[in-house]
């Protein structure tokens, strides 16, 4: 099969419907076929079709390809992967362990595909090609598990690495890409389970007892990890905190609670990834502080780094989008970055306000994921009078917000 025709349909059901899957493929893929081309990477509401199965029990449809970034593609000729499925609703759940007399918070858990990483995957935006490879090396993992490689002829130990300054999108990248995978496997995995370490209440008060700690959470996981299908996918958020630099924090001859925190996860990390079901998924902006030994056990290290012109341009377009559904813009034509580079960036009535936004992008380069989809909410904070407005007065309102949020980055050391 030419993995490069390959479309892939996602198709978010809504959580009371009880329709069966085959009937809601049915009704999607009928639906596809009388389309000449479909755009990718784009939410498509279930309630803007005129199909009633559609109108009544999909909330979205998601297409995209592996290949091919944004734009349309053309429906003949592509083979169609489905994927149908319900969302959670509930949030966190917290994980405590007993300790003495004490109850310790260690850990939150969602039950995946849940509500709250909704279109986070969507609303990261990189350049290269960061999240199409991520989403390989999760298949690619399940595959070789599956497969029964032998992992001492070719070894991977399924943790990933994602680094870069703070507020380019590292927790959420992790968390998203834990449900997109749940998603794209659910032929394989009938749900998934993220664990979300808080790796401070794992510092215990008591001397020397932190990595016992760190054993226990592990054998609680491990009785997750049991039910072959689900996913649990470990979240370690800033892991230097747990993996801390074993050479800088020796103190002599009594090995220091950091020495034994790290001692402790690297055996368990080698024992879990025996399981086929487990990815670890690990986040940090202080990689020279995380210890040499865990760092050659990530099997991806990914930058992340500061957004470029056309990522910015899609967040801001991501952002201005929101606020017109939500009624605090007016509602107009914006393009997209595709459509702007279909129209060769001429100007005329249609891109006027698309090439504004695109000279804003141009003037936002430097600032982070985190400050830059603060912008809009700072505009209109500080820089409108009205609570309704068009989009080309929020558009000189937004260069004000950006022009003050650069001069108060200047201020930092
Ligand atoms: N490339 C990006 N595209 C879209 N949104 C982004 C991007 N980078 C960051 N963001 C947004 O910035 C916010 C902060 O992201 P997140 O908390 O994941 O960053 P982080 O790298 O983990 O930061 P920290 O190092 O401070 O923990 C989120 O709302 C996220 O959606
Ligand atoms: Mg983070």
């Amino acid at each position: 099969m030419n993995e490069g025709n390959v479309l892939h349909i996602e198709i978010c059901q809504n959580a009371t419907s009880t329709l069966s899957g085959e009937v809601i493929k049915k009704a999607v893929n009928a639906e596809l076929m009388s389309m000449n081309e479909i755009s990718l990477d784009i939410i498509l509401r279930g309630k803007d079709f005129v199909n009633i199965i559609i109108q009544n029990h999909i909330e979205s449809i998601i297409c995209s390809s592996n290949y091919v970034e944004k734009g349309k593609i053309k429906i003949q000729g592509v083979v169609i992967k489905y994927y149908i499925y319900r969302l959670t609703q509930e949030g966190a759940a917290t994980e405590t362990i007993k300790y003495d007399s004490d109850e310790l918070s260690v850990a939150s858990h969602w039950v995946l595909p849940a509500q709250e990483f909704h279109y986070m995957w969507e609303n990261l935006y990189y350049d290269c090609d960061i999240k199409n490879n991520l989403l390989r090396f999760v298949e690619t993992t399940m595959l070789f598990s599956d497969l029964a490689v032998n992992s001492n002829i070719i070894s991977w130990n399924k943790v990933v690495l994602l680094h870069g300054p703070p507020g380019t999108g590292k927790t959420s990248m992790c968390k998203a890409l834990a449900q997109k995978a749940v998603i794209r496997m659910a032929d394989r995995f009938t749900h998934g389970e993220l664990i979300e370490i808080n790796s401070h209440s794992l510092f215990s008060k008591w001397f020397s007892e932190s990595g016992k700690l760190v054993m226990k959470l592990f054998d609680e996981i491990k009785n997750l990890v049991q039910d072959e299908k689900s996913l649990i996918c470990i979240l370690i958020d800033e892991v230097e905190s747990l993996a801390h630099a074993r050479k800088s924090c020796s103190n002599g001859t009594e090995p220091s609670d950091s020495i034994r925190v790290v001692n402790a996860l690297l055996t368990q990390l080698d024992q879990i990834k025996q399981y086929s079901n487990v990815l670890i998924l690990t986040t940090s902006n202080m990689t020279e502080a995380i210890d040499i030994a865990f760092v050659d056990r990530a099997d991806i290290k990914q930058h992340l780094g500061y957004p470029s012109e056309v990522a910015i341009y899609n967040i801001y377009h991501s952002c201005l989008k929101e606020l017109m559904r939500t009624g605090i813009l007016e509602s107009e034509e914006i393009c997209d970055i595709s459509q702007l580079k279909l129209f060769g960036y001429t100007e005329d009535s249609n891109t006027k306000n698309s090439l504004k936004l695109l000279e804003l992008s141009r003037g936002s380069e430097g600032l982070t994921g985190r400050t830059l989809r603060k912008i809009p909410f700072l505009t209109h904070a500080l820089h409108l009078c009205a609570d309704k407005t068009t989009l080309s007065k929020f558009l000189k309102a937004m260069y004000s917000a950006i022009l003050k949020v650069q001069q108060e980055n200047e201020l930092q050391p």
